[in-house]
């Protein structure tokens, strides 16, 4: 089979990590792994995420890196090269898309995160209350300048670091912004469990009580495992268009899930001891960080400090986020379009702002035009997240599974004799069954649940 040529790489199995794990840890670990928890049920629905994590969003990582790095392409050439027919390069256009709305509403969380950095800096996050907190946060999102303004500078920021191109743009951030994250989450656990009545906290997150799960919780947990790795939109295929054959994907694959869900979890543990032991609700959502996180900062030692750390950390993180969810379709309009990078990129960003626009408003101006009970932010997210994402997760693995071939898939991954394909045939047991028939049968199963279908 013919292949596009050989494009840009990342410079080194490091360079595609650190990468990789930019566009994971984001705000999806950050700020909605625990609105999620709060809102479904605490342990039970941590555990279901894992479930999938391990049975699916793993294999699915794998497969879209592989899919992305045979065919050297887009989404969308990825899925026409190796699906062979317009109907299949049409699915790739669709995961292009759900990238491309994600990147629209998570701009305007992240305009969230450098407000409250400036908040920060200018110490405006001293509250005696938690009330005082959340009413700060209510006055600062639904103020139309405030939140359109802050997803504007951090669109322009995103477009600005698309500009560089791939390696140059993001690769050395996240191997400096890693391990600071995970030593700023530290310092957050160990003040949150030594907070009183903290244990309730952990027993929250760590117990599971099965009845609290909802047919709606479970299409959540999925989504949320798809989401966080940045599955199902294209992401996770251009960036494996960018890996170097001589790479083994799976040990290239494995630190990512990981590391992106000990962060995670400790994000989860941070914020449900101080929920606690302050008496909050686990169900507060998007707001839930926010009302949060202040009451520590305000009562600890070098709190103002360790607050502009934690802000600058989410705001980088979502900045490497942002631009992977953007990557696919700026990867398709220079591949397909003949666009060149800096002209793609301000395209795809500003479309991408002004599609933001609605939802950044929907928690101020439009706060009381509602479908069907929810806002726009909701809805849209709602959508795309529990809806697009798993449908685009799934269209990779059939692609895998079923149109291109799990054999050819193994022989796109074999690298030389040390890689892990040659010894352990259980690991490609392990994908074979994710790939061929769990992963597909549970998300149509699990669509189908929510339909009310089944
Ligand atoms: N995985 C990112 C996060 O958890 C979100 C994301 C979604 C990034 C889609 C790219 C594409 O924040």
């Amino acid at each position: 089979m013919k292949f596009y040529n050989q494009r840009e790489s990342w410079k080194s199995r490091i360079g595609f990590i650190s990468a990789a794990l930019g566009s994971a840890v984001g705000l999806g670990s950050i700020w909605r792994f625990p609105y999620v928890v709060g809102q479904n049920g605490g342990g039970a629905f941590i555990l279901l995420y894992v479930i999938f994590l391990i049975l699916i969003g793993f294999p699915i990582l794998v497969s879209e890196i592989v899919i992305g790095r045979t065919a050297q392409s887009s989404p969308y050439g990825s899925f026409r090269i190796l699906g062979r027919n317009k109907i299949w390069a049409n699915f790739g256009k669709l995961s292009i898309f759900t990238g491309f709305i994600i990147s629209s509403f998570y701009s305007v969380i992240a305009g969230w995160m450098l407000g409250y950095l400036i908040e920060a800096i200018f110490n405006n996050l001293h509250f005696t209350s938690s009330i005082d907190a959340l009413n700060h946060f209510h006055n600062l999102s639904s103020n139309p300048f405030w939140s359109v303004g802050f997803h504007f500078i951090f669109m322009m920021l995103s477009i600005l670091i698309l500009f560089f191109g791939v390696r140059k743009g993001i690769e050395a951030k996240s191997k400096i912004m890693m391990p600071l994250l995970f030593l700023v989450l530290l310092i957050l656990v160990i003040k949150g469990i030594s907070m009183p009545n903290s244990f309730k906290g952990i027993k929250f997150l760590f117990s599971f009580n099965f009845k609290q799960i909802t047919p709606a919780g479970i299409l959540i947990a999925l989504g949320q495992a798809f989401f966080t790795l940045s599955l199902g939109q294209g992401t996770m295929i251009t960036y494996g268009s960018y890996l170097s054959r001589k790479e083994d994907i799976v040990r290239s694959c494995f630190p990512v899930v990981l590391l992106n869900t000990i962060i995670a979890i400790l994000m989860g543990v941070a914020i449900f001891t101080i929920v606690f032991s302050n008496n909050l609700q686990p169900q507060a959502g998007p707001a839930l960080i926010f009302e949060t996180l202040p009451i520590v900062f305000s009562n600890m030692k070098f709190g103002t400090f360790v607050g502009i750390l934690f802000f600058t950390l989410a705001s980088l993180a979502a900045l490497t986020s942002e631009i992977s969810a953007l990557e696919p379709i700026i990867s398709y309009l220079i591949d397909e379009k003949g666009f060149s990078r800096k002209k793609a990129s301000i395209f795809s960003g500003s479309l991408a702002f002004l599609i933001g626009i609605p939802s950044a408003l929907a928690f101020g101006l439009f706060k009381n035009y509602k479908i069907f009970g929810e806002n726009f932010f909701d809805i849209i997210s709602f959508l795309s997240v529990n809806i697009l994402v798993p449908i685009g997760g799934l269209l990779a693995v059939l692609l895998v599974g079923y149109r291109w071939g799990m054999k050819e898939a193994f022989d796109n991954m074999k690298v030389d004799e040390k890689d892990l394909f040659h010894h352990k045939s259980l690991l490609k047991k392990y994908f074979y069954f994710s790939i061929k028939f769990i992963s597909p049968i549970l998300i149509v199963l699990i669509i189908l649940n929510l339909i009310g279908i089944f």
